[in-house]
C-alpha cells in the first residue's frame, strides 16, 4: 500500500479506536476491540493479535485469523526478539529471520510491537502476520505503537 494512503487509513482507524476505547479501561476488551479494527480495517493483515508476558512467558491473548501457537518458545522468533530488544520488530520475509516461529506457513512478513503497562514495563506484544512479503514499513510500525501505546491508557 502506498505510503499517503496507509496514512490516511490509520488516522482513520486511530480516529475510530479512540472513541470506542474510551468508556472501558479493561485490557482485554481494549485488545478484542482494536484486534477486530485492524483485521477488519487492513486488508493485506492476516492474523492481528496479541501475545501477553506471564511468568517469564508469552502466552497468546486475543486475536483474529487462523489459529496460532498458545505459547512462544522463550527468546525465539519475532515477538521475543521485539520484547528483548524493547523496539518494534519488522520482519520483510520470516523465512530469513532466524528462529522465526511459523504458527501457519501462509503468513509472509511480520511486525512484532511491544507494549508497556503504567509502570512503564512491557507486558506483551501486538504481532501481525501478512501473506504478502514486505507488507509492514515505518509508517505501520509508528501507527501501530500508536494504537498499542492505548491498550493501558
Ligand atoms: N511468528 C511469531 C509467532 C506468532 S505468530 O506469527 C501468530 C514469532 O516468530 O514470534
Amino acid at each position: 500500500m502506498m505510503s499517503d494512503l496507509k496514512t490516511a487509513r490509520y488516522k482513520r482507524i486511530i480516529n475510530q479506536i479512540e472513541p470506542l476505547l474510551e468508556p472501558v479501561h479493561d485490557v482485554l476488551a481494549r485488545m478484542a476491540t482494536i484486534n477486530a479494527v485492524l483485521y477488519h480495517k487492513m486488508q493485506d493483515f492476516y492474523w492481528v493479535g496479541f501475545y501477553l508476558l506471564q511468568k517469564e512467558m508469552l502466552i497468546v491473548g486475543p486475536y483474529q485469523g487462523p489459529l496460532a501457537c498458545l505459547m512462544l518458545e522463550k527468546y525465539k522468533g519475532v515477538c521475543w526478539t521485539s520484547i528483548q530488544q524493547k523496539k518494534t520488530v519488522v520482519v520483510n520475509d520470516v523465512n530469513e529471520f532466524p528462529g522465526h516461529i511459523a504458527c501457519d506457513p501462509r503468513s509472509k512478513s511480520e511486525i512484532a510491537v511491544p507494549f508497556s503497562g503504567k509502570d512503564g514495563n512491557i507486558i506483551g506484544v501486538l504481532d501481525i502476520d501478512s501473506r504478502k512479503k514486505s507488507c509492514f514499513d515505518n509508517t505501520d510500525a509508528f501507527f501501530l505503537e500508536k494504537i498499542a501505546s492505548l491498550i493501558c491508557k
